[in-house]
């Protein structure tokens, strides 16, 4: 299979051997189906993948069956390889002429540390390219199947991260744009800090019946789906399996997901897990 455009393939010119280079790639949500053309093109011409949690194994299928494969994450808030023990990793190995995929859950550039991880390659002189992946947030939309903006709803679409550095929620939120009646708010990493988020929105005006979804596991077998409002979500998310990732999906586009709800207490999505 032929390199990724303008990158040699391990093999082929001496030169590019020694040079080595990264790739940083996009996952998806979870289902392989959701991979690029380019994602897999470049996994096959992989020689080492260091892969994060959140990359499902069926992912890792379409690598090169010599490459080898590093995790480099942990699951949920448990400990991870420090960020810069990552980036040592990833030059030192381009330094010793390998190509080197970064694989990423979702796309590398959002909540990703794409940005830490391009500026180490480029401070060591490797070259670095991007290939980017199918976000959580459009795989969640993609399993509601709704859309995340909407000419009467949501003219504007926000992603925000619900986990600062500490761990904490972020101090620094624009909470007049978390409040907006006429934006689409996606909350990463929102479950542990949701009671909080809907604290402050709502003290900025935000209306407590605004519709929210959560989206756990977004495209993988054992996704679940939960629509409430943002004035009772936190609670019944707090009953969800805690081993997944979540997704929060927050505004008035979201609001026909609410009507077809199930009646039932906890107000599952038809057809979830
Ligand atoms: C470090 S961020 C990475 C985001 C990723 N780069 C992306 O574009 O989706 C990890 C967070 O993304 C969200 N996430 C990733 N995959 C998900 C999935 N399949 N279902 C629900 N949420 C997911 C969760 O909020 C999770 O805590």
């Amino acid at each position: 299979m032929s390199g990724i455009d303008g990158m040699e393939e391990p093999g082929g010119d001496r030169r590019a051997e020694k040079r080595g280079a990264v790739t940083l790639v996009g996952a998806g949500p979870g289902d392989p189906e959701l991979l690029t053309l380019k994602a897999v093109k470049a996994l096959q011409s992989a020689d080492i993948i260091l892969y994060d949690d959140l990359v499902s194994a069926g992912v890792l299928d379409f690598a090169r069956q010599e490459a080898k494969r590093l995790l480099v994450g942990k699951k949920g808030y448990g400990p991870q390889v420090k960020q810069a023990e990552i980036n040592a990793l990833i030059v030192s190995l381009a330094l010793q002429g390998k190509h080197v995929v970064r694989l990423k859950g979702g796309d590398p550039g959002i909540f990703g540390r794409a940005g830490e991880e391009i500026e180490a390659c480029r401070a060591a002189g490797i070259p670095v390219r991007v290939v980017p992946g199918i976000s959580a947030a459009q795989g969640a939309a993609a399993s509601l199947c709704v859309s995340l903006t909407h000419r009467d709803h949501a003219r504007r679409l926000q992603f925000v991260t619900g986990h600062s550095r500490e761990g904490a929620l972020p101090d620094d939120l624009d909470w007049g744009a978390m409040a907006d009646p006429a934006a689409s708010t996606v909350i990463y990493m929102a479950r542990a800090t949701l009671p909080g988020f809907r604290a402050h929105a709502l003290a900025a005006g935000l209306d407590p019946a605004t519709p929210a979804v959560a989206v756990l596991a977004a495209t993988r077998p054992d996704e679940i789906r939960l629509a409430a409002t943002i004035g009772t979500l936190p609670e019944k998310l707090a009953d969800l399996p805690a081993d997944r990732p979540v997704l929060v999906l927050l505004g008035h586009a979201f609001g026909a997901l609410l009507e077809q709800a199930e009646p039932a207490a906890d107000r599952r999505l038809s057809g979830t897990g």
